[in-house]
């Protein structure tokens, strides 16, 4: 757990937005391609029926920068009024440079203020948003365009069963700002253990193991993971994550308005509601239309759930993430208090 941090501002979410590519890929549709799955196994193990698939020629940035509008509209800015971009991605346009934050930058507009990718894989969400809290409280940036974007759909082995029926692309966004004091993110907890980081990985295609002809061969750029293992690694550390969050700021699960989880397995955030003794309605899931969108699970959630008028002035939200690395983080966010002017 990380000490208390001394917050000069307050920083909260005033804008959210949501991209997703048209293409919708069916539980069905790996059944009529030949993948030895069926509707029933999919749904009861994961509870996702369909995922957004990117077209060829689409990349995250595409996403995110449409997200990024559409969080900047929300939250009725101009493009000129951000002073910091931070995305949040593991599948950038481009393996080394330019990063997906200087894409996203130029494309919309932006000034040319600093912007930078966080790589914290399914997890990249929880660490931009607190990355972004880190600067606005200590009035570095007064308006950061946080993006999760990914296109994970592009490295599954689209013949491996036991992976790519997961995954789904897109991208959600949020606007963070100064907001009056008591709101916004009151506290965060972010967690890495890289002991566990053969449950979830990509073997090839990095520094490690440069792209080469052998590599196509034995598959080593597909996403490996050991779901197994990586479920075992979650269910230990969801609630802990979530239970020092709330610790900090004196608060229990009973305090919890509405939770927002990342969207990896049904089963997980079923787990997770129970145990925090929070009712159905207080969860956001969307996990039946996208599968996991990575980074992009949470804002893209939260995108929805506030247009839904599931989050309001005032409540109480935990958003909790974990993937990758293995990497795990939660948020407390008192919702509003959004200053005029
Ligand atoms: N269709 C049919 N059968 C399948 C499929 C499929 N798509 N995939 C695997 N199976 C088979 C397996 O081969 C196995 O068969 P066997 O018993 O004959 O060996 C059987 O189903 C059970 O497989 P398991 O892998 O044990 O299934 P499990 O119940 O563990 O569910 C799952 C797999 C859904 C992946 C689960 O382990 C899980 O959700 N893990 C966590 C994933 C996660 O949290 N990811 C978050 C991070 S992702 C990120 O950061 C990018």
């Amino acid at each position: 757990m990380q000490n208390k941090q001394t917050i000069l501002k307050s920083a909260g979410i005033i804008g959210v937005g949501k991209a997703l590519p048209d293409k919708i890929v069916t539980n069905e549709d790996f059944v009529k391609l030949g993948l030895d799955t069926s509707d029933k196994w999919i749904t009861e193990r994961t509870g996702i029926k369909e995922r957004r698939i990117a077209e060829p020629g689409m990349g995250t940035a595409d996403l995110a920068v449409k997200a990024g509008q559409a969080a900047l509209d929300n939250a009725g800015l101009t493009p000129q009024e951000i002073d910091l971009v931070i995305v949040a991605t593991t599948t950038p346009d481009y393996p080394l440079f330019p990063s997906t934050a200087c894409l996203v930058q130029d494309r919309l507009g932006i000034k040319k203020v600093g912007a930078f990718d966080v790589s914290a894989a399914c997890t990249g969400f929880n660490y931009a948003l607190t990355t972004a809290a880190q600067f606005i409280g200590t009035g570095f940036a007064k308006n950061i365009l946080v993006i999760g974007a990914d296109c994970l759909s592009k490295y599954v082995d689209w013949t491996d069963r036991s992976v790519c029926i997961l995954f789904g692309d897109g991208a959600g966004a949020v606007v963070v700002s100064e907001v009056s004091e008591g709101y916004g993110i009151l506290a965060s907890d972010l967690n890495a253990n890289g002991a566990e980081g053969d449950i979830l990985i990509t073997k090839g295609g990095g520094s490690k193991k440069p792209f080469s002809a052998e590599m196509l061969k034995d598959k080593s750029h597909f996403v490996f993971m050991n779901g197994k293992a990586l479920y075992k690694v979650v269910i230990n550390s969801i609630i802990p994550t979530i239970e020092n969050t709330l610790k900090k700021v004196n608060l229990t699960s009973k305090d919890i308005d509405y939770m927002v989880p990342h969207q990896a397995n049904l089963r997980i955030i079923e787990y997770a509601r129970k145990k925090l003794g929070l009712k159905k309605d207080q969860v956001y899931i969307n996990i039946q239309k996208y599968g996991n969108t990575s980074s992009a699970s949470i804002p893209i959630a939260l995108a929805e759930a506030v247009s839904l008028g599931k989050i309001k002035e005032d409540s109480l939200l935990l958003s909790v993430g974990f993937g990758g690395g293995f990497t795990w983080a939660s948020n407390i966010i008192r919702w509003g208090g959004i200053k005029k002017g």
